[in-house]
């Protein structure tokens, strides 16, 4: 069985995490999209509340299944059996910090784990989390970012 982890903060995920999610899913027997924590950001919504939110949105999808781990990733890819993670490149400027992570972690897991990248579409080649909750956090229109349930959660944290 041809398995596959699509790790990340998800803090929220948006409408480019999803489109990766839909097609690493097509590729895969298995995908794991796995809530980790990124050391360098200070997150919005707790764990649980990721993982709950990208269960709702990826319910249709029969071969995903969302978890969280906290830890390296190489030991979420050993303790889920799989050995090539999944990642979204947007753009040349995400390429070092990809491909850095990329090496590192096959280092780590012995040569046992690569990294696949997916480009991502076009029309989310912008997108990121942190943009979301700047706009977000200033009332401004993320509607065409992430989707109406995700939207709503994201104005909650910022007007509570
Ligand atoms: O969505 P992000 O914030 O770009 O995802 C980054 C993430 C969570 C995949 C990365 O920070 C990570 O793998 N964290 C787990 C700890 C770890 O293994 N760090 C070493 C990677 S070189």
């Amino acid at each position: 069985m041809k398995k596959a982890i699509y790790p990340g903060s998800f803090d929220p995920v948006t409408y480019g995490h999803l489109d990766i999610i839909q097609r690493a899913a097509k590729a895969f027997d298995e995908l794991i999209v796995s809530v980790l924590d990124n050391k360098t950001k200070h997150p919005l919504f707790s764990v649980d509340e990721r993982v709950n939110i990208l269960k709702e949105l990826t319910e249709e999808l029969g071969n995903v299944r969302i978890g969280s781990y906290n830890g390296l990733l190489v030991d979420c890819c050993r303790k889920e059996g799989a050995h090539v993670i999944i990642r979204g490149l947007r753009a040349v400027t995400d390429f070092e910090y990809e491909l850095q992570m990329a090496q590192t972690n096959r280092k780590l897991a012995d040569n046992s784990v690569d990294t696949m990248f997916l480009t991502t579409d076009l029309r989310y080649a912008y997108l990121s989390s942190s943009t979301v909750k700047e706009v977000a956090s200033f009332e401004g229109d993320i509607s065409e970012f992430v989707p109406p349930m995700v939207a709503k959660l994201v104005y909650n944290k910022y007007n509570s």
